[in-house]
């Protein structure tokens, strides 16, 4: 085996390390408890979320996952709900059926397109009301993800989500907006933040992902919302005592590492481009608009995803299969454009190895 001098871990943006800049701020923290609602730090970076996101209040969460489940609860408090959403939404894939387990709320899933939407006629034709049948459950809330993660990290416009939440309107339900990486779409939409959410009654917001922050979600929303989601903060055991030293380190994230996403974006292409010219591989280049990049392998019998995982984190280099035929990459701003070069370098060198075990006169 290869001596690996150096890693370039492209797992995901939840990677990253905190930096200088963000443990002194953990260290120097004017925290107090946050169960009394008293911890200074919590407060300021829950305001300024709220700010920044047009919303009136804000409440600090441990995680991604329990933000949505908080928001999912709230919006559907009554025994019998159902939530609309994407197919290959977090919420639904990847959150443990948290919704249905805790909350009793029942997943209606539409397909999500490749651009990471849902028809909006599908959507409509969903919403079941108490009035429809006795059989139904009722619909209280359609929930977005912003970027769609699962899709490529695709971006849904501000025009897409108002439709969205017209329907709702007309129908009387709630918008909850998974918004993990909402300030990727932002950037690449150069559209600002709180006009993505405009729709939205809900956002959740994640200061982990490529905002760099090691922990943390804020969740926003209306004041009603937000005490509600307090309750439940408390219930889940989300509620920290002095949560200032991670409020901190998000805040930091929050002030100087929203601009770093452009360049993420701008890698992530390269990345896309560079693993286009590799004949083996299938890649939609253009499909990339923020910092994720899935690729297919066209041919698995010898080269598989979980094969070219191992051999390349024999160099080093971390990545992550998505599915059985194909590779997910992750570009976050603790990478730079040495390990972009140096990452793809290494996965041309993995695939000629691989070619060429199984086969010693293919490979050259
Ligand atoms: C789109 C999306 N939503 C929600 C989450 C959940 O965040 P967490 O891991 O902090 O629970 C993730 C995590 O990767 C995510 O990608």
């Amino acid at each position: 085996m290869k001596m690996v001098t150096r890693t370039v871990d492209l797992r995901s943006d939840t990677v990253t390390k905190p930096s200088d800049v963000m443990r002194a701020a953990m260290a120097n923290a004017d925290v107090d408890d946050d169960a009394l609602g008293t911890d200074p730090t919590a407060f300021q970076l829950e305001s300024e979320v709220a700010k920044v996101m047009g919303k009136e209040a804000a409440v600090f969460v441990p995680s991604g996952t329990m933000g949505n489940l908080i928001a999912v609860l709230v919006h559907c408090e009554i025994r019998g709900s159902e939530v609309i959403l994407g197919d290959d939404s977090h919420i639904h894939v990847y959150e443990n059926g948290g919704i249905s387990t805790f909350g009793g709320v029942h997943p209606k899933t539409i397909k999500n397109n490749p651009d990471g939407t849902m028809d909006i006629d599908k959507i409509e034709a969903a919403i079941r009301t108490p009035t429809d049948s006795l059989y139904y459950p009722t619909t209280r809330l359609i929930c977005l993800e912003n970027t769609q993660a699962n899709c490529g990290g695709r971006c849904i416009s501000a025009e897409y989500t108002d439709k969205v939440g017209e329907i709702a309107k007309k129908h009387g339900l709630k918008l909850h907006i998974d918004g993990a990486r909402i300030f990727n779409a932002s950037i690449a939409l150069r559209v600002p933040v709180h006009r993505l959410v405009q729709a939205a009654d809900s956002v959740s917001v994640c200061l982990s992902k490529g905002l760099g922050a090691p922990a943390g979600s804020v969740l926003v929303g209306s004041k009603n919302f937000i005490a509600k989601a307090r309750r439940l903060r408390k219930a889940l055991g989300g509620c920290m005592r002095q949560v200032g030293v991670l409020c901190a380190a998000a805040y930091v994230a929050l002030s100087e590492n929203v601009s770093k996403l452009e360049d993420d974006h701008r890698k992530a292409k390269i990345i896309a481009e560079g693993l286009s010219q590799i004949e083996q591989f299938s890649v939609d280049a253009k499909s990339v608009e923020t910092n994720m990049v899935f690729f297919t392998i066209l041919d698995t019998s010898v080269l598989s995803p979980k094969r070219l995982c191992q051999v390349l984190e024999e160099r080093g280099v971390l990545v992550l299969p998505s599915s059985s035929t194909s590779i997910r990459i992750v570009l976050h701003y603790q990478i730079s454009d040495n390990d972009v070069n140096y990452a793809l370098t290494c996965i041309k060198q993995a695939v000629h190895q691989i070619l060429t075990e199984a086969s010693p006169n293919n490979g050259n």
